[in-house]
Formats: C-alpha cells, structure tokens, sequence
C-alpha cells in the first residue's frame, strides 16, 4: 500500500529578509500562505558566518504563530538547546556534526517540550543518521554548505532526501524529510519527487519580486515533484 499522501511545507528562512522589518517580512509571508519560518542559528565557528541568538527568536516568536523551525549551526548544540526552547522554537535542529552525544540531545530536546530534527551536511553520509530515526520528528538535509542564503541548489543531497524518506517510512514515521538550501520552484520538483515534505526557502521567497507570488510558484512545485514522485 502508498504510504499517506503527507502535507507538504514550505518555511521561508528569515535569513534572507531585511532584518531592519522582520516584522513586515513576516506579515507578508504568513498571508502569502506560509506553514512556518526557519531561522537559521549560527555561530562563527561551526559555519563561517554569524547571524542571531534566542532573542531574536523570542521577537519573532512574539509576531506569529507559525511553527518556528530552528537551525542551529553551532558548535555545543546541548549549551544552547534549553534557551532555544525557552525563546519558543518549535522545532530545534542541530547539526549531527556538531555533537558527539545525539542520543542524549534528542532526549533533552523532546524533554524542553520541543520537536527535535538531525541536519547532515552535503558531506555527511545518510548512515549517519540511522540510529537516531526512530527519535526524530525531522530529518533536514543541507543541499548547500551551511553558512550562507543564496547558494545553489547541491543534486548529492537528492539521493539522502530518497534514503531518508524511505528508511522513515520502513520505521513507520511520520517524521518531516526537510530540505535546506538553493530551493527554487527548479529545485524543489527533485526534492519533492525525491520525497522531501518540508522546503526551506530563503532567497526564493524573500530576495527579489512579490513574496506571495513566489511561494505560490514554490507551492505548485513542490506539488508537481510530489505528484511524480520516485521515493
Ligand atoms: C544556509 C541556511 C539556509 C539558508 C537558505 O546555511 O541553512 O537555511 O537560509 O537560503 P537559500 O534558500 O537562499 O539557499
Ligand atoms: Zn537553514
């Protein structure tokens, strides 16, 4: 039998907006039909770049109610977790790469009363992965090296979203196949078709034209990838 069709999401990343009017950019998303936001975490040293804290989530979290999905691309995920949770970050996901303990952040995450979701990098292998799935409530795979919006769309990430949607459903989860990075109404057909459910848009919605227009073209592409699926 197929699997249930799943709903399909898209999380504009606040990253690329004019942070002087977050607020504006996220009034604009919200009635363009945005499912949540993605904010994008990082800290000078897991990625070469810096962005913002808990406060800002706390801000952001005080102007919707969206689910706010939660990047953290930071060194000690596990210093961090509890005050991320706290701001009101709905999901926390942190880099596999970036922690020797997963399993014991998992349950510390799960504990704040938070979902929790592992990110791999383009170059980290999907088996990585593995023995967390059963814990995850989201797999996010990077198809850009983290640390910058407006990257390119990297195909290596197709075959792990394929590998980690259909090792989800084998376990009979009902976890989110995200993908982060170069999504464009291009892109997001393969990731769709590849079996992604949770598409983080950063450039794509906010960089140039109308913001609800662009996710309406984003929404019919991620519904034509998804109707041709190869997952
Ligand atoms: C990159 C971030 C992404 C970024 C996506 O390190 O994790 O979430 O904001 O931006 P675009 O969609 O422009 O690649
Ligand atoms: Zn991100």
């Amino acid at each position: 039998m197929a699997p249930p069709s799943r709903r399909l999401r898209l999380a504009p990343s606040l990253l690329s907006a004019d942070f002087a009017d977050l607020a504006g950019a996220i009034r604009l998303a919200e009635a363009g039909g945005a499912d949540a936001f993605h904010l994008d975490v990082m800290d000078g040293h897991f990625v070469p770049n810096i962005s913002f804290g808990p406060a800002l989530v706390r801000a952001v979290r005080a102007r919707t109610r969206l689910p706010l999905d939660v990047h953290l691309m930071i060194e000690r995920p596990e210093s961090f977790v509890e005050a991320f949770a706290k701001a009101g970050g709905d999901t926390l996901v942190f880099h596999l790469e970036a922690t020797v303990a997963a399993p014991t952040l998992v349950e510390r995450v799960h504990s704040l009363g938070a979902r929790v979701g592992a990110a791999l990098r383009p170059d980290t292998p999907f088996e990585n992965v593995v023995p967390l799935l059963p814990k995850l409530d989201q797999v996010l795979v990077m198809s850009v090296n983290p640390g910058f919006s407006g990257q390119s769309f990297l195909p290596v990430a197709l075959p792990k979203i394929r590998q980690a949607r259909r090792a989800l459903d084998a376990l009979g989860s009902p976890a989110d196949v995200s993908v982060d990075g170069g999504v464009t109404p291009e892109t997001a057909v393969g990731a769709a078709q590849h079996g992604a459910t949770f598409f983080v848009c950063g450039n794509s919605v906010f960089a140039q034209g109308d913001v609800a227009e662009n996710l309406k073209t984003l929404r019919a592409s991620v519904a034509e990838g998804a109707g041709r699926a190869v997952h």
